[in-house]
This record gives C-alpha cells, structure tokens and sequence, in this order.
C-alpha cells in the first residue's frame, strides 16, 4: 500500500511540475526566425545569435508591479561582443524599463552583468558587476522585483541593487506604465567587451543562452487595469529599510563585486549627481 502511495505521488509530483515549468503558458518567442526555440516539453528556452541575427522572447502577460525571475545559462566560450537581455519595459517614446545586460567576453574573462533603470524614456542609471561565478557553467535565477516602493535586482538569493521610489522627493519612479518581460540574445561588439575593443568571433557562433523555470507574480494588467494575485498582497509594499540581512547581503555584493555605479562616476555628472544618488544611505 505504501509503495503504490509512493508511485501515485511520484506521478502526480511529476506532472505538477512539468506543468509549472511548461514556458509556453507564459512566454511566446518573439523574434529570430525560428533562432529561438522550446524543447525538452518546453521545458527548456534556447536563444541563438548567428550571422544572420540574433533571437529574443517576450512574457504573454503585462504587469504594474510584478515579482518576474527566470534560471539562465549563459553563452559559454569566447561570448565576446554578444549581450544577452533580461529586462521589463513598457513600450513608447516614454517608456519605462528596469534592465538586466549580460555583456559577453573573451574565454576565461568576467562578464559583465549591467543594470539600468528607464523612467519615462530616460535612463543613465547604470550599475555594473561581476558575478562569483561562471553564469556559463550552471544556470542561476535572475529576478526583477518591483513594487510600490523599490526595485530590486536579485542574482540567486543576492539583491545586487535596490532602486527606491522617491517620487515624493522628486525622483522619476516606474509606476503608472505597465511592463512586459522581455529577453533576448543579440550582437552588439561595438560597445559590449571592453568597450568595444573585443570584437565577436563569428567562427564561435552560434552562439547559444540557455533559460527554464520562468516564475511571474505580482499585478498583472488586463484591459487597462491591475488585477493583483492574493499571493503579492504580502510583498506589495515593503523595501528594505529595516531589512538588516538584506542590506548586508547587498554590501556584500557591491563592496566585492560593483564594478560601476553612475552615483559615483564624477567626471560623467560634474554639476552634481542625480538626486536619488544623495537620497541611497548605501
Ligand atoms: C529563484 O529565486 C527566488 C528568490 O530567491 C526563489 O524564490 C525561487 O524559488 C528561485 N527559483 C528557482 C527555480 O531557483
Ligand atoms: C572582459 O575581461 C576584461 C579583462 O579581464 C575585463 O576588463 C572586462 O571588464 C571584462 N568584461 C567585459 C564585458 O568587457
């Protein structure tokens, strides 16, 4: 008896998870011609940059306000001058965005991981870092966590960068636009490795970004408005503000791994940094 229980609760754990994970309930392949492709049931996303171009996808929903993460591996080898994307944005001249950039490199060099955050069309927010591991040996979990009061950029258990939402005090903060995720894979070896310098080796190619388990939760937007799932109510509006081991975690992060933090960069912002610089206590 304890053995067929066992059977029928390996079956159904089975088919509950290769549902869960199925991609194609939530994201459509969006461009590539046919580069871009779900296999193993879906249950695995490949994006491929050739010659010819490169691919991307998009989530099927829109939210205001959303908790979106997805496991990633990246282009192994020599990914000089190949960037891989991970962001949300609205759409328009006046869009908003909140970017993840995974700039590529030369064999055995440290990509880059870029992130941005796009208030009505401007951006200029960028921080840039290392990562502690090789993102081309596993897959990791990216999340982009957005609600009411901050963004976050998450790398595993790890938020990276915290974006507050000081609007009272004057701050651009994304809140009136609904957002897509979006993903893609593509070559940009004018600016991506080291400036520019390495440019993409086309012997390599294809090249290949590897994605499963997409998680999306949050207020999705249907018909132009907000229908927020029961789980958000919890997370809608908290930041960090006395969240200690986040902080901590955080500085972690940035003490060893920031690279580049627009808050910083004197010589780029001479008349003084932009407000939110002086607001951030860390
Ligand atoms: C991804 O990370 C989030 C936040 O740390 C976590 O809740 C989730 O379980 C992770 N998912 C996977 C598939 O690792
Ligand atoms: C590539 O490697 C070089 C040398 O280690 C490093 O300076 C650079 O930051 C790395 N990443 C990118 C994307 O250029």
């Amino acid at each position: 008896m304890a053995w067929f229980m066992f059977i029928v609760y390996v079956l159904f754990c089975s088919f509950h998870v290769s549902l869960a994970n199925d991609l194609s309930k939530s994201i459509d392949i969006s461009w590539g011609n046919g580069r871009g492709q779900m296999v193993n049931n879906n249950e695995l996303l490949t994006l491929t940059l050739d010659r010819g171009s490169g691919s991307g996808f998009q989530s099927k929903n829109e939210f205001l306000f959303a908790k979106v993460q997805m496991r990633i591996k990246l282009v192994s080898g020599n990914s000089a001058g190949t960037v891989t994307t991970f962001f949300l944005s609205s759409k328009g001249d006046y869009h908003d965005e909140i970017d993840f950039e995974f700039l590529g490199n030369t064999s055995g060099n440290p990509y880059i991981l870029h992130t941005n955050v796009f208030c009505e069309g401007v951006g200029n927010r960028e921080m840039q870092f290392y990562l502690w591991f090789d993102p081309t040996a596993d897959f990791h979990n990216y999340t982009i966590f957005w609600n009411h009061q901050h963004i976050v950029f998450y790398v595993d258990d790890i938020p990276i960068r915290e974006f507050k939402n000081f609007q009272d005090k004057g701050v651009p903060f994304p809140q009136y636009q609904a957002m897509r995720l979006y993903s893609s894979l593509w070559e940009a070896d004018d600016w991506a490795t080291r400036g520019g310098l390495e440019k993409i080796d086309w012997s390599q190619a294809p090249f290949k970004a590897y994605y499963q388990f997409y998680n999306e939760d949050g207020c999705f937007w249907y018909n132009g408005y907000p229908s927020c799932t029961p789980n958000s109510n919890s997370w809608l509006w908290g930041n960090f503000d006395y969240d200690y081991a986040m902080k901590g975690k955080m500085k972690w992060a940035q003490d060893n791994y920031m690279i580049y933090n627009y808050c910083q960069d004197s010589k780029r912002f001479p008349q003084g940094y932009p407000l939110e610089c002086y607001l951030n206590t860390y």
